[in-house]
């Protein structure tokens, strides 16, 4: 099957020659995708393709740009937890809510009652939000379940959803994202749980590619997550972490030492930080949603990741307790006026070094020959308009594997 798609006004995608930052810009090309790949980019609005199409595709004067690649969510929970942003209004900080026993163990004993289906369908429902927004993969990640059965139960929705619907899932194990009411005196006994038999299983099941731990003072110390994260290595599943969030607490030293995939949050990273990640070719994947949404005023370090030549990814952090979005265009506009990042920076940190940091940088992340068709159809003038024009949806249309999953207009 061989699509054509005409009556574009502007393609924009990271230009891999010109090094980060650089976009490759082209004015009224036309695709041609071919069984779900990008087969042809023909730049000349006059020169006609060579492969006869079955189908027409008009973009209606639209801009293109590679699907958004989201590496780091938490889109798997049953309740929503507004109460605790009301009271974060009031003062309260994310850590006190948390130690208070709010936080992810109040969405844990939530999951926990909550039947799959039920956790299922809703879970549906936020996938398909990404999609209208532009994001046409996102890493996804367990955490609400801190039980055998329950972690199984979110890892098996995300295998589900994934054969299931259109948004392409990355599937990390979470079962170290906190600890659970009935192992707070006895911590030992849930590290022990997670390494002899949730880890095990999800690695005989297939059920992650990654396996992620919430290192910080009061969560998981940074000799914990060192066991936790190198077991699942030896069980196949590669590392993330969640690290230096609240406290520079050795998160970003220890993703180096274990050479994990990436390193995460990074907000209070120290100097030493960053250069140990370049050194070890850590991935940092920085969340400045988050920062905004527990009312923060210090955000990650971007600009001195991009000064030591080691450019960040930047993803939403959906999740109910500390980044309720899905929105990767909201994304931009924050990153552009918190940490300075310019509209080319923006588009890499969002397509090519996420799909990079998911190791799927040979099928996805740019517009390039070969790669899935993954596509994004914006109604806006030019690159710089995105971020500018904040807080609204530009999508018109939302491709995935040359098929189109959203249409406003539907
Ligand atoms: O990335 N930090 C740990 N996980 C989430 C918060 C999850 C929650 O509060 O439910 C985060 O910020
Ligand atoms: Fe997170």
């Amino acid at each position: 099957m061989t699509t054509i798609i005409h009556n574009i006004s502007k393609l924009y995608t990271a230009d891999i020659h010109g090094g980060y930052g650089a976009v490759w810009e082209i004015r009224n090309p036309q695709i041609v995708i071919q069984d779900g790949l990008i087969a042809e980019i023909i730049n000349d609005p006059k020169t006609s393709p060579s492969k006869s199409a079955e189908y027409n595709l008009d973009a209606r004067g639209c801009c293109v740009l590679p699907g958004f690649v989201d590496a780091h969510t938490h889109p798997v929970f049953w309740k929503s937890r507004e109460q605790e942003f009301i009271m974060r209004l009031g003062g309260k900080s994310y850590e006190e809510i948390a130690a208070a026993g709010g936080g992810i163990r109040n969405s844990a004993r939530e999951f926990q009652k909550a039947g799959k289906e039920k956790i299922k369908q809703l879970t549906a429902q936020r996938l398909r939000v990404f999609l209208e927004y532009g994001t046409t993969t996102i890493e996804a990640k367990s955490g609400y379940g801190l039980s055998v059965t329950d972690e199984l139960k979110s890892l098996e929705i995300i295998a589900e959803l994934n054969r299931e619907q259109p948004l392409q899932l990355i599937p990390t194990f979470l079962g170290a994202h906190e600890i659970p009411d009935e192992y707070r005196n006895n911590r030992r006994d849930y590290i022990k749980l997670i390494v002899e038999e949730m880890i095990p299983q999800v690695a005989r099941r297939g059920l992650a590619e990654y396996c992620d731990v919430f290192c910080e003072p009061d969560v998981f110390t940074t000799e914990e997550s060192r066991y936790i994260l190198t077991t699942a290595k030896r069980y196949g599943l590669h590392n993330r972490i969640h690290a230096d969030e609240l406290h520079a607490y050795g998160g970003a030293e220890l993703a180096a030492e274990i050479q994990a995939a990436t390193a995460d949050h990074l907000t209070h990273i120290t100097a030493q930080g960053i250069i140990a990640l370049k050194a070890a070719g850590v991935i940092p994947v920085l969340l400045p949603l988050t920062t905004l949404f527990l009312r923060q005023d210090t955000y990650a370090p971007a600009r001195e990741f991009i000064n030591q030549g080691w450019p960040p990814a930047l993803a939403t952090d959906f999740n109910p307790g500390s980044s309720m979005t899905q929105n990767m265009q909201l994304l931009w506009s924050v990153a552009a006026l918190k940490m300075g990042l310019l509209p080319g920076e923006l588009l890499w940190s969002t397509t090519l070094i996420p799909a990079r940091s998911i190791n799927r940088a040979e099928q996805i992340g740019s517009i390039e020959n070969g790669k899935q068709a993954d596509l994004i159809f914006l109604d806006i003038p030019n690159l710089d308009y995105l971020p500018y024009h904040m807080g609204i949806n530009h999508v018109s249309m939302t491709m995935k594997k040359g098929k189109v999953e959203f249409n406003k207009n539907w």
